[in-house]
C-alpha cells in the first residue's frame, strides 16, 4: 500500500482508537522527522486532542490515504522536494472534498515555523494558529496567513478606492504642472514664422512632461503615504507575479507616442525649412569671437543682422575657425556654422516681428564665447530700404575712417581694443611704430609691414603675453586696400 502509518497519538496518549471528535492529522512528507516535528508541536496541546493518523510522500498515497484513514486535515511538508505540494493544494483545497491543506515548513531550533506562504510564525503565533487549527465545528476558521481566504469584495472596493484618489491626485498634478510649464514662459515672443511649429511641439513636449511627471510622482507619494509600513506590522506585502496585459498597455502607449512624435516632429521640421520663391540671401559668418552679416544683393558687410520684416532670409552660415552656432532665441531655429569652405550651412528664417533682437553664440568657442553677440534689427520694408541706401552710400575719402568701418565689420574689435584696455588681443592703442617685446624672446617694431604679415600670416610673430588665437583666415578676406585702411586707422590710435 505503500503508507506508513505512523499511528501516533500525540495528544493523549490514550485512545488507540481514535474518538470521533479527535482531529485527524495526514502527513505529507518523505522524512519521518517531519512528522516527529508536527507531533512533537501538536503534543504540547494536548487539549487539542489531534492523531496524526498518517505519512504519505506522494499524492496517490494521498488519495488511498484519504479512502482508508478518513483525515480531516493534510499537513505538507513545504521543504520536500518528494512532495508535489501545488497538486496537493489543487486537489485538496481546490478540488473536490472541504479537506483543509496546510504547507508548513519546520526550522531548525523549532522556534519557528513557516506556514503556507512562508511567512514566518513566532512561537507563539503557531500557539494560535494550532488553537485555529483543532476548531472543527462549522466553516474552516480562515487561516490568519491564507490571503486567499480574505473576502473578494471588500477588497476590490478598496482598490477602486485607492485607484480613484490616486487618479484625482495624478489629474491635479497633470494641470498644475501643465500650468506651470505654459505660464511661466520658458519660451520668449515668438518673432519668426518658423517660431509657430516649433512652439507646436513645445507645447505637446509640455503635456507629456506633466503627464509622465505626475504619473510618476503622484503614484510614488500615494504609495509612500497611504501604504507605508504601520507601526508593528512586520509582514511582508502580497506577492504579485506580473500582469501581460498591463505590460503590453505600457509597452503599445509609449511607442504609439514616440511614433507620433516622430510624425509629428517630422511635419514641423519640414515647415521650418520651407523655401520662399525669393528670399534675401545672407551670408553669416562667425569668427572668434564676432559676427560678420554679408548681403551679396547689395554689397553690404555688417556686424549687425538687418532685416526686413516678413520677408524669408535665408542665411549661408560658415565659420573661419572653429565652430560656432547661430541663435536668435525669438526666431527659435538654430544652426551650427562649421569652418571650411565645403560645410556651409543653410537656415531660414521669416521674422513678423519689428523689434530688436540679440543673436547669440550657442556653441562653446573658446574665450570669448560667452560675449559672442551681435545686435539682430527687424525693420520695416521701408526702413531696411533706407539703411540698405545709407550703407551703400558714397565711401568715405578718409582712410581713417574707411579704415575703422573695415575693422567693425570684420570683427577684429571683438579682441582689440582702441582705448588702452586689456582684451584677447594687444590694444591698438599707441602701438604703431612702438617697439613690442614677441613670444620668442626677440622683438618687433610694430610697422606698416609687421601689421599686414600679422594680418596675412597671423601666429608668425606673436606678442608676448598673448595667445595664437587671431583667426587664420581673415587676411585672404580682405584686399590690400582694406588692409592700407586698416594701417591708417590703426596709426591714427596714439
Ligand atoms: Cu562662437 Cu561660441
Amino acid at each position: 500500500m505503500g503508507i506508513r502509518n505512523v499511528k501516533t497519538n500525540l495528544s493523549s496518549l490514550t485512545t488507540m482508537n481514535s474518538s470521533p471528535d479527535q482531529l485527524r492529522v495526514l502527513i505529507a512528507s518523505s522524512h519521518p522527522l517531519f512528522a516527529q516535528g508536527i507531533s512533537s508541536l501538536l503534543e504540547k496541546r494536548p487539549e487539542m486532542d489531534t492523531e496524526v493518523v498518517g505519512m504519505v510522500s506522494t499524492i496517490d498515497e494521498a488519495m488511498d490515504a484519504l479512502k482508508n484513514l478518513h483525515p480531516d486535515l493534510v499537513i505538507v511538508d513545504y521543504d520536500d522536494d518528494q512532495v508535489n505540494r501545488e497538486e496537493f493544494l489543487a486537489r485538496f483545497v481546490e478540488g473536490e472534498g472541504r479537506l483543509r491543506v496546510v504547507l508548513f515548513s519546520l526550522k531548525e531550533g523549532g522556534d519557528e515555523a513557516i506556514v503556507y506562504d512562508r511567512r514566518t510564525m513566532a512561537a507563539s503565533q503557531i500557539e494560535d494558529w494550532l488553537d485555529g487549527l483543532s476548531q472543527r465545528t462549522g466553516e474552516p476558521e480562515p487561516l490568519p496567513v491564507e490571503p486567499d481566504e480574505t473576502p473578494e469584495q471588500p477588497k476590490r472596493r478598496d482598490s477602486m478606492r485607492h485607484l480613484i484618489l490616486a487618479g484625482l491626485l495624478v489629474a491635479v498634478l497633470i494641470v498644475g504642472s501643465y500650468f506651470l510649464l505654459t505660464t511661466i514662459e520658458l519660451l520668449p515672443e515668438q518673432a519668426s514664422l518658423q517660431a509657430k511649429p516649433i512652439d507646436d511641439l513645445f507645447r505637446l513636449d509640455f503635456i507629456a512632461i506633466a503627464v509622465l511627471f505626475s504619473l510618476i510622482i503622484g503614484l510614488m507619494v500615494y504609495s509612500i503615504v497611504v501604504f507605508r509600513r504601520r507601526k508593528g506590522d512586520e509582514t511582508d506585502g502580497p506577492h504579485i507575479e506580473g500582469n501581460s496585459r498591463l505590460e503590453v498597455v505600457w509597452t503599445l502607449v509609449p511607442l504609439l507616442f514616440v511614433l507620433f512624435l516622430a510624425y509629428y516632429g517630422s511635419v514641423a521640421l519640414g515647415k521650418t525649412t520651407a523655401a520662399d520663391p525669393q528670399p534675401l540671401r545672407m551670408d553669416v559668418i562667425g569668427t572668434q569671437w564676432s559676427w560678420r552679416f554679408e548681403y551679396p544683393a547689395y554689397g553690404i558687410i555688417s556686424t549687425e543682422m538687418v532685416m526686413p520684416v516678413n520677408k524669408q532670409a535665408l542665411l549661408n552660415l560658415s565659420s573661419t575657425d572653429v565652430i560656432h552656432s547661430f541663435w536668435v532665441p525669438e526666431f527659435r531655429v538654430k544652426q551650427d556654422l562649421l569652418p571650411g569652405e565645403d560645410f556651409e550651412r543653410e537656415l531660414r528664417v521669416t521674422p513678423i516681428e519689428v523689434g530688436e533682437y540679440k543673436v547669440r553664440c550657442a556653441e562653446l568657442c573658446g574665450r570669448n564665447h560667452y560675449d559672442m553677440l551681435a545686435p539682430v534689427k527687424v525693420l520695416s520694408q521701408a526702413d531696411f530700404d533706407a539703411w540698405v541706401e545709407a550703407q551703400t552710400g558714397p565711401v568715405s575719402d578718409d582712410p581713417v575712417l574707411r579704415g575703422q568701418a573695415v575693422t567693425q565689420q570684420y570683427g577684429c574689435l571683438a579682441c582689440h581694443s582702441t582705448d588702452g584696455s586689456e582684451m584677447a588681443g594687444p590694444t591698438w592703442l599707441g602701438v604703431y611704430g612702438s617697439q613690442e617685446a614677441l613670444n620668442d624672446g626677440t622683438s618687433v617694431t610694430v610697422d606698416r609691414e609687421y601689421i599686414i604679415k600679422s594680418i596675412r600670416e597671423p601666429g608668425i610673430q606673436i606678442v608676448a603675453g598673448f595667445q595664437n588665437i587671431m583667426p587664420a583666415g581673415i587676411g585672404a578676406d580682405l584686399t590690400d586696400e582694406q588692409i592700407e585702411d586698416v594701417i591708417a586707422f590703426i596709426e591714427s590710435l596714439q
